[in-house]
């Protein structure tokens, strides 16, 4: 039934994952690699509806727990409409965040149950796992160098904001350890570049073992 590949790009707010999708799309496309690239929440209309609501955060309170069911609402709605269709076309679909985000966040983060979180991701996602999940490490520290670059309005809650994110980090390298063979750690931690080719060699060596013919 299924005839294609789900990869899926974590890590915590500014590690580069977008930059690195860019990279890689470019690089699917230069393979004429059929593919798919999606983010999450997001990628259907009910699905970019529910992404503004929770970008809205400032402006109207959201609850933890309401918080992670409008996650889950958004993630069901684009695995059934986009994923698995897609799979089934025999696409690579990329997705900019998947439900290790919500146990990431909303777990280690938030301090919602594991188990449960881990539970309803499944529920919400039919069960499907990525084949490949690339997680982009970096040091929180650094991730607010790089978003008070963008942004100069220092921030009172700061510190609180950097202990939430040491967590959130906590959280996937945990993840990544529990699941060695689907998760691999590129270290985001240094120039564009390099973590670029490290997340090529790292999709290039999966790619060859699921016997599909690449050139860099
Ligand atoms: N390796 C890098 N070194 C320095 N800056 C980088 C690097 N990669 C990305 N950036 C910059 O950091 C910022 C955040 O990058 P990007 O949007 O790719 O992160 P993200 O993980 O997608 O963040 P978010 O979770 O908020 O969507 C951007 O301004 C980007 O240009
Ligand atoms: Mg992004």
């Amino acid at each position: 039934m299924k005839k294609g590949l789900f990869i899926t790009l974590e890590g915590i707010d500014f590690s580069g994952k977008s930059t690195q999708a860019r990279y890689l799309i470019n690089f699917l496309k230069r393979n004429n690699i059929q593919h798919l690239f999606l983010r999450e929440p997001g990628g259907t209309k009910l699905s970019e509806r529910i992404r503004r609501i929770l970008l809205s955060k400032g402006e109207i309170d959201i609850c933890p727990k309401s918080e992670l069911w409008l996650y889950q609402a958004a993630r069901s709605q684009i695995v059934q409409e986009k994923i698995i269709p897609a799979v089934k076309d025999g696409k690579i679909v990329i997705c900019d965040r998947f439900y290790d985000s919500t146990t990431a966040y909303q777990s280690y983060g938030r301090g919602l149950e594991l188990k449960f979180i881990q539970r309803i991701n499944l529920f919400a996602a039919e069960g499907i796992k990525p084949d490949l999940t690339l997680l982009f490490d970096l040091p929180e520290k650094k991730a607010f160098e790089r978003k008070s670059k963008l942004n100069r309005a220092k921030d009172r809650l700061e510190n609180e904001k950097l202990a939430f994110f040491r967590r959130v980090r906590k959280g996937y390298l945990e993840l990544a350890e529990n699941n060695k063979r689907r998760m691999k750690v590129i270290n985001a931690d240094g120039p564009k570049e390099k973590v670029r080719d490290e997340m090529l060699e790292t999709v290039v060596s999966f790619l060859k073992r699921r016997k599909i013919r690449i050139r860099m």
